[in-house]
């Protein structure tokens, strides 16, 4: 039966797990590469090691082992699922999507897939969407995948990126819940800003040829110093507008969950929002950026660590290329 606004469900979190994948990179394995060092990467991004998934793995395959333990979090079986949305920039191949071919891994044989590309906030807005199909009483456990292999298409010549990004997935199932309920939510885009942070060729513009190839079009391109400033400035305005359409105020945050781009960011962002260190979540100096898959791990982590109390209201947020950026409220 088709639901009204006032029969709207409650929706949380159901369901947990993350995957990363065992082999590190440390920031000496990287001095080895380019013209870098430990002291540099530590102090101007926080970041001390990152994964990385061996050349046969795939992002699809990291995503399946974060699925698999969210479903068993959520005592669920894979026939449960009615919809999986998978957020990367990494997907396995440019169609089908990885969510097609994670629902086919796991045997969610009744569930519909999807994916969605909004680079670092992918996760974010997944969740978001997940919530909505609950809500309304569409759907009744949508599971939600970041899943990346960043290492695949990081230029490994360029250490102004080469050195911030991993590999790793996390996984939730968003469904009937009046715990962990997800309160609020914001979502924006700016377009304009597209060129910062791409990956030039290899889809309709510039289709491969050995010209994209020779520049080194298939990488990961990035505006570095641009980015950061409008990081840190958006990651909090989305924060604080996801917080005040319920009616708290910043100071009402219990936790932070940020995508872990650069801990300066991090730290510039709970500036802004007035937010003590020990309220933000921090796993960035283990695991680099890992794109969809950062606010994945950090909030199953988040989790894992008991970080926040029964009541407590965790914010999601998020920014990435785009450009996008967005939120979630969590009443833990
Ligand atoms: N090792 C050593 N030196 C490096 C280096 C590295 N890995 N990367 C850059 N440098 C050098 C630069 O070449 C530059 O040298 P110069 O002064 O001789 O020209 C110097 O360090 C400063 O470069 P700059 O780009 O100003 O550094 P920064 O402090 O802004 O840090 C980033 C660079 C990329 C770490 C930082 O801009 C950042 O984190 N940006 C946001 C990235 C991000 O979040 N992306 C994802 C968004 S979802």
């Amino acid at each position: 039966m088709k639901q009204t606004g006032d029969e709207m469900q409650d929706v949380g979190i159901i369901g947990l797990g993350c995957y990363l994948p065992p082999e590190k990179i440390t920031n000496s394995d990287l001095e080895k590469l380019v013209d870098t060092s430990d002291q540099w990467i530590i102090t101007r991004t926080g970041i001390r090691e990152r994964r990385k998934a061996s050349q046969e793995v795939a992002s699809s395959d990291l995503g399946v082992e974060a699925s698999k333990v969210a479903i068993k979090d959520a005592g669920l079986n894979p026939e449960d699922i009615d919809l999986i949305i998978t957020a990367t920039i990494t997907p396995d191949m440019a169609f089908p999507a990885t969510a097609c071919i994670i629902q086919d891994k796991i045997g969610a044989r009744n569930a519909a897939a999807f994916d969605i590309n909004a680079a670092c906030t992918g996760f974010v807005f997944a969740i978001n969407v997940a919530q909505l199909f609950v809500s309304t009483g569409t759907y009744n456990n949508v599971l939600v995948v970041g899943a990346e292999k960043l290492t695949s298409i990081v230029d490994w010549t360029d250490r102004s990126t080469c050195v911030l990004f991993g590999d790793g997935a996390g996984a939730c199932i968003v469904g009937k819940s009046k715990d962990r309920r997800i309160i609020s939510s914001f979502m924006g885009a700016d377009g304009s800003g597209g060129h910062l942070l791409n990956l030039p060729a290899g889809g309709s513009r510039l289709p491969a040829t050995e010209e994209t190839v020779k520049k080194r079009l298939h990488f990961l391109k990035m505006e570095g110093n641009e980015v950061f400033k409008v990081a840190v400035r958006i990651m909090a305005e989305a924060a604080s507008n996801a917080i005040k359409k319920i009616g708290l105020e910043c100071n009402d945050i219990d936790l932070l969950i940020p995508h872990q781009a650069n801990i300066r960011i991090l730290m510039a962002v709970a500036k802004r929002l007035g937010l003590s260190e020990d309220r933000i979540f921090m796993n960035i100096e283990k695991y680099g950026n890992m794109s969809a898959a950062s606010t994945a791990v950090a909030l199953v982590e988040a989790s894992q660590e008991n970080r926040v109390k029964k009541g407590g209201n965790v914010v999601l947020v998020a920014f990435g290329g785009g450009l996008t950026y967005g939120a979630t409220v969590i009443k833990w």
